[in-house]
């Protein structure tokens, strides 16, 4: 076999093996077999069309964008009766044991700086409660709900795959049947400098990074998660994000405007509270597709415009929860349709490096570019795509900065918010301020109840009356 050196250097890539006489057998066994593991050809085509030579502005393909249509909930404008048989077709789905949840955990979270995978992030007001604890309740409680155990896979990255399955280890896996709950790695892809050349981490590591959340799909694929789903019946994934509490994970009403409509990939949207909101915007495009245009791409005469009633016109916000037919999964992550690929985009980053003297460099300046695909770039290949929408006090309110907006702190006090909802609609006094926040801290954990229905039917069959006091925790 031709060692990949020889190939690095046919692509001017041989900067790679520039340390590899010093390394010992073993260190050059791993550079070796991550080299092997690289592309080069797609680097060199990624390169050359995104960084290069990018296509041009798409000012004529903006002109041709018109708002996606979205189902309204029902308290703007949807239809009540839909919206029932919707829930009613969603929960049978679950009782029938064909859903999945999935969460996609293999990003850096270089932003809120936490030492460790995301996940483990502890985010609930009192009992400190990780993210993975969150969610791994709310299946554990739909699982008892539908009588059905509900199987949940998790996309680490080579980066935090161990930290995250010890975390759930030590943790007894929150309860769950470890046999239905699935990990497996994404892709990773070389940082490359200005000039396209790839860096090294060190001297016998490149510079790699995960492939992007749209990395999801081929890694289902390639993890044989896909074929897990089949041989188990699952035919539908319920798709979210590590690091948004409040998520729905496995939402009866969007799975069922999802199947009801044979849709091969669905959405929720948030309206955007102002044109600078820093979210994805579902619009429709010249060809009549459903596509999620990033906040960055969107024309600003397009993000301010406003519709006779004075709301956005291009309103609805993509806020990374979908819902995924399997053989749609499969058919895109495998790249077997010609053209239905997911795109790479390009990330301009600080990337630590190793300069041509052996010394690591931690640069103050972006001076690197990573490769990432989006998830939401599968939506034009669906069929039938549905976007719901949805509200973002009962769905969204990310971890994503270690402080201002979606913080730990603005994450908090949504949970306290709906927590503090909920009693209200027990019939249960509490003090909140002008915003819905409570004038004490407590927690009602997923067990307990994971919507306003289900709290308000826990309060009732409630043998104690229910007190609310600082540190009350409704477990
Ligand atoms: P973000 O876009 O917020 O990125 O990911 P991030 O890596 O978590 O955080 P920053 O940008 O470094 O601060 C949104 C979701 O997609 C997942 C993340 O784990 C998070 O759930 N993701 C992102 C992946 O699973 N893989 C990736 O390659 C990127």
């Amino acid at each position: 076999m031709i060692h990949p050196r020889h190939d690095y250097e046919d692509h001017g890539q041989g900067q790679v093996f520039r340390f590899f006489d010093q390394l010992n057998s073993e260190q050059q066994d791993a550079l070796t077999r991550e080299a092997s593991a690289i592309d080069l050809g797609e680097v060199a085509r990624l390169f050359e069309t995104l960084v290069r030579n990018p296509s041009g502005g798409n000012e004529a393909l903006a002109d041709q964008l018109e708002p996606a249509d979205f189902i309204p909930l029902p308290r703007n404008g949807g239809d009540a009766a839909k919206w029932r048989e919707a829930f009613e077709t969603g929960e049978a789905a679950l009782r029938s044991g064909r859903v999945a949840a999935f969460t996609v955990a293999g990003g850096q979270g270089t932003r809120l700086g936490f030492d460790g995978p995301k996940g483990t992030f502890p985010v609930t007001p009192i009992r400190r409660a990780s993210l993975f604890q969150v969610f791994a309740e709310k299946i554990g409680a739909a699982s008892v709900l539908y009588g059905k155990p509900i199987p949940w896979f998790i996309m680490t990255s080579v980066i935090n795959h161990e930290e995250t399955v010890a975390f759930f280890e030590r943790h007894g896996f929150f309860g769950l049947n470890p046999e239905r709950v699935h990990f497996f790695s994404q892709g990773l892809m070389p940082a490359v400098d200005e000039q396209g050349k790839i860096l090294l981490a060190d001297k016998g590591s490149v510079a790699l990074s995960p492939d992007g959340h749209g990395g999801s799909l081929r890694a289902l694929v390639r993890s044989g998660a896909i074929d897990r789903m089949e041989a188990d019946g699952v035919d539908t994934i319920s798709y979210f994000q590590v690091d948004n509490p409040l998520v729905r994970c496995l939402d009866p009403a969007f799975i069922g405007f999802h199947l009801l409509a044979e849709s091969e990939m669905s959405s929720k949207a948030l309206p955007k509270v102002a044109p600078e909101e820093k979210v994805g915007v579902f619009c429709r495009d010249g060809s009549g597709r459903d596509v999620v245009i990033e906040y960055s791409d969107m024309p600003e005469r397009l993000a301010t415009e406003r519709d006779a009633a004075g709301e956005l016109r291009f309103r609805a916000g993509s806020i990374a929860i979908h819902l995924f037919d399997r053989d749609f999964v499969r058919r895109l992550g495998s790249g077997g349709d010609a053209g239905a690929e997911l795109p790479f985009h390009k990330a301009h980053k600080k990337v630590s490096f190793v300069d041509e003297a052996g010394v690591v460099i931690a640069p103050d300046e972006p001076n690197a570019y990573k490769f990432e695909m989006f998830v939401f770039d599968a939506l034009p290949f669906a069929k039938n795509p549905v976007i719901i929408e949805t509200a973002r006090e009962d769905d969204f309110s990310p971890v994503k900065n270690a402080e201002g907006s979606d913080s730990p702190q603005t994450s908090r006090d949504d949970q306290l918010r709906q927590y503090a909802r909920w009693v209200k609609a027990a019939g249960i006094e509490l003090e909140t301020d002008d915003t819905g926040l409570p004038t004490v801290a407590f927690e009602i954990t997923p067990g307990f109840a994971d919507t306003e229905a289900h709290f308000v039917e826990s309060v009732k069959s409630s043998r104690e009356p229910i007190v609310i006091e600082e540190e009350t925790v409704l477990i």
